[in-house]
């Protein structure tokens, strides 16, 4: 499984010979200004919950390339109301077999309004289960207990995990979440865009470290091969 982090909580995963962006936010990014948002491509996008800083670039993303979109119920309602009709509903604890693997919505604690004001749904995170690995990816949540049962059923062989602390799980609970879902190697999102989450890299990974986990901090546009 390879991954191409486009900063924030934004990657582009390739699965299951299908191309899975998550959470688009690019073009507000100042982190992400090297990145051309027009020259991304995608078969499917993954939204986990309502905030801009994970959907702003969703719309035309999908509208561009006629990837399906994927969010809870009032996301995809949401974007039915802005002209997406490719779209999958799903909610929480229910999983799906997509082109790529199997796809399930997971817990996540936060918040989940969408830009306008509109209710999104409760937020969540995305488990993929596909012919060339498995991957935890967190949203913006909290460190829950909940994570144990992702690792209790599924061999999760790295995660995507917000790290930024503030808004989220912050290094120290990120690292527990990497060990309670059996993830050897996390990818770190979510952390230095805004000064709030502006973090300190070598504490974050030694805070991993000490879990016994490797934490990558990948620059935005690099590539991470899980294989
Ligand atoms: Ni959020
Ligand atoms: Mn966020």
């Amino acid at each position: 499984m390879k991954a191409t982090y486009l900063g924030h909580a934004c990657l582009a995963i390739e699965a299951g010979g299908k191309k899975i962006l998550v959470d688009p936010f690019i073009s507000p990014n100042p982190l992400a200004s090297h990145i051309d948002v027009n020259a991304i491509e995608a078969d499917y996008v993954l939204v986990t919950h309502g905030h801009e800083d994970h959907l702003a670039d969703a719309e035309a993303i999908l509208k561009r390339t006629g990837a399906t979109l994927v969010s809870n119920f009032e996301i995809v309602t949401w974007f039915s109301k802005r002209g997406i009709e490719k779209a999958h509903p799903m909610n929480h604890g229910g999983g799906f077999y997509f082109e790529f693997g199997r796809l399930q919505y997971v817990n996540a604690i936060h918040s989940s309004m969408l830009p306008d004001g509109s209710n999104g749904g409760n937020p969540g995170g995305f488990v993929i289960e596909s012919a060339d690995g498995n991957c935890y990816l967190s949203g913006d949540t909290a460190l829950t207990m909940d994570m144990k049962l992702i690792g209790e059923s599924v061999k999760i062989d790295w995660a995507a995990l917000c790290i930024g602390d503030n808004f989220t799980m912050g290094p120290r609970d990120a690292a527990r979440a990497a060990t309670f879902v059996g993830a050897p190697r996390v990818l770190g999102v979510h952390y230095d865009t805004f000064p709030p989450i502006r973090i300190d890299h070598e504490a974050a990974r030694k805070a991993f470290a000490d879990q016994g986990v490797e934490l990558i901090l990948a620059e935005p546009g690099s590539v991470v091969d899980f294989a």
